[in-house]
């Protein structure tokens, strides 16, 4: 046992006895002075939270809906911790109206969620599915009916079997695919909905799907047919903008990125003008053709002969404009200065630098000021939501609430939203153009290949039950949201 260890364990043995005394109130005055000063956000600041189609709603043989690559890599053995699906997940299908519930306790004004492919087009293109879209309809209408505006994700990675049987993403035909989809869903639910995020992080599902067994399909192509999928990719999301656009002229249109953040280890010109290089070059393949309709230099040159082939009209689709940037943000990587042709170093994460439950998931609050911060003075956003932001904690449901009831006491995830959330501030202080922030997520959902192990919910989910119990963090947030302030 380390030193301080033992002096924190003789210590508290010696107060044990003192406990047994309920310490005296503190006087009032005195505890106004001990109030921590809050820090604002601005006026009409959106507070919400997030969630995705195959993590949360079940019912995947209901009313309809076709399979996706993720109902058969799910089912796939091997795959997933503990050969955990989505079959069930959080029955949200069933449940939204209660869930929707915890949202108003919240006092959130915003829900992102997205649109589940194969419930619209079971088999991805021909006939669309009207019980698919008469789901989407009930959930939108509940939630403005509580007064919650709805954000909605047309892509979060449930690609429709049928297409993924016909070559997926490698297949450009899936882009155009992709943008009738939209055009079609967009077009039966722009009269509820006026948010609309093309994708959900292009890396996840093409370099997590087709570069890795990491996520649905599970394939492995080689460096230049990955290229070409990126492409594609990207295409795809151009030509659902221009989707959007046509059939909805009054529609707020962005996507949802997990921009790979940096920052600058020291806030000096030089760190920070590396970072800045860093950001832009280390998200070409997405987030900066997005944004400037070209590759950059070094990423062509990087790629060689491996370089997708790509036509000037494709970039002008690909960086067709944007109402908004939705950033999905849980770390950054600090970087220095660099005597090199990239003229930046990223720093290797220290073996003891901090993470969460999820291995991934580095505690690094200042992602939320630099990120938004560098992309703003990169790419000149006008506006920018944080469309996920949040952590997996090690959360014990114990039974010992004041009436036995269950409670949840993630102090670990309170003190992650609050490092971060000062940083949002900072950022906001600063005149950055954040519009607001969904946390990810609402409920302990489908993690994935992690299955149901890790947690990422303010509201604990029992799966056997299906009871939903806030946790300590749900009324942290709530204190966030009812003051527009951290504390
Ligand atoms: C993602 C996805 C979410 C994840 C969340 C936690 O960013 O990977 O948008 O579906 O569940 O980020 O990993």
């Amino acid at each position: 046992m380390e030193r301080r260890s033992f002096l924190k364990s003789a210590a508290a043995l010696a107060a044990t006895p003192a406990l047994a005394t309920l310490a005296k109130p503190l006087a009032a005055e005195t505890q106004s002075a001990l109030a921590p000063t809050p820090h604002r956000f601005p006026q009409g600041f959106i507070w919400g939270t997030a969630t995705a189609s195959y993590q949360v709603e079940g019912a995947v043989h209901e009313d309809g809906r076709g399979p996706s690559i993720w109902d058969t890599f799910s089912h796939t053995p091997g795959k997933i911790t503990n050969g955990d699906t989505g079959d069930v997940a959080d029955d949200f299908y069933h449940r939204y109206p209660q869930d929707i519930a915890l949202m108003q306790r919240l006092g959130c004004k915003g829900f992102r969620f997205s649109s589940a492919w194969p419930r619209i087009f079971p088999e991805g293109t021909g006939t669309p599915n009207p019980k698919g879209v008469d789901f989407y309809k009930r959930l939108v209408d509940a939630l403005r009916a509580a007064g919650i505006e709805p954000y909605c994700t047309l892509y979060h990675w449930d690609l429709p079997q049928a297409l993924e049987d016909k070559g997926g993403w490698p297949n450009r035909d899936t882009a155009t695919a992709f943008a009738d989809y939209v055009h079609y869903t967009v077009g039966q639910l722009s009269d509820r909905i006026s948010n609309w995020m093309t994708i959900n992080e292009f890396g996840s599902y093409i370099d997590g799907g087709y570069g890795s067994p990491w996520g649905a399909p599970g394939r492995t192509l080689s460096r230049r047919d990955l290229a070409q999928t990126k492409h594609y990719a990207v295409l795809g999301h151009g030509l659902a903008v221009q989707a959007i656009r046509a059939v909805a002229p009054r529609a707020q249109v962005g996507l949802a990125e997990d921009v790979s953040g940096f920052m600058p280890a020291v806030e000096d010109e030089a760190h920070i003008h590396a970072a800045q290089v860093a950001l832009r070059e280390e998200n070409a393949a997405y987030t900066t053709v997005v944004l400037e309709g070209r590759y950059t230099e070094k990423y062509l040159r990087h790629l060689g002969a491996d370089a997708p082939h790509f036509t000037p009209e494709e970039l002008k689709i690909i960086s067709s404009p944007l109402d908004f940037w939705g950033l999905n943000c849980y770390t950054t990587q600090e970087v220095v200065p660099a005597d090199s042709a990239d003229g930046y170093l990223v720093v290797p994460r220290p073996a003891t630098y901090p993470h969460m439950a999820s291995e991934w998931l580095f505690v690094a609050p200042p992602a939320l000021y630099w990120t938004p911060k560098l992309m703003t003075s990169l790419w000149n956003l006008k506006k920018i939501y944080i469309t996920e932001n949040g952590c997996s904690s090690a959360d014990v449901l114990r039974r010992d609430g004041p009436n036995g009831e269950g409670r949840v006491l993630d102090s670990d995830r309170v003190q992650y939203l609050r490092s971060y959330l000062e940083n949002l501030q900072r950022a906001a202080a600063d005149g950055i153009p954040v519009a607001g922030y969904f946390l990810w997520s609402l409920l302990d959902n489908y993690e994935w290949s992690s299955g149901y192990s890790l947690r990422f919910g303010i509201n604990y989910v029992d799966y056997k039950t299906q009871q939903r119990t806030p946790k300590l963090s749900s009324d942290y947030y709530r204190q966030v949201i009812a003051n527009n302030a951290v504390i």
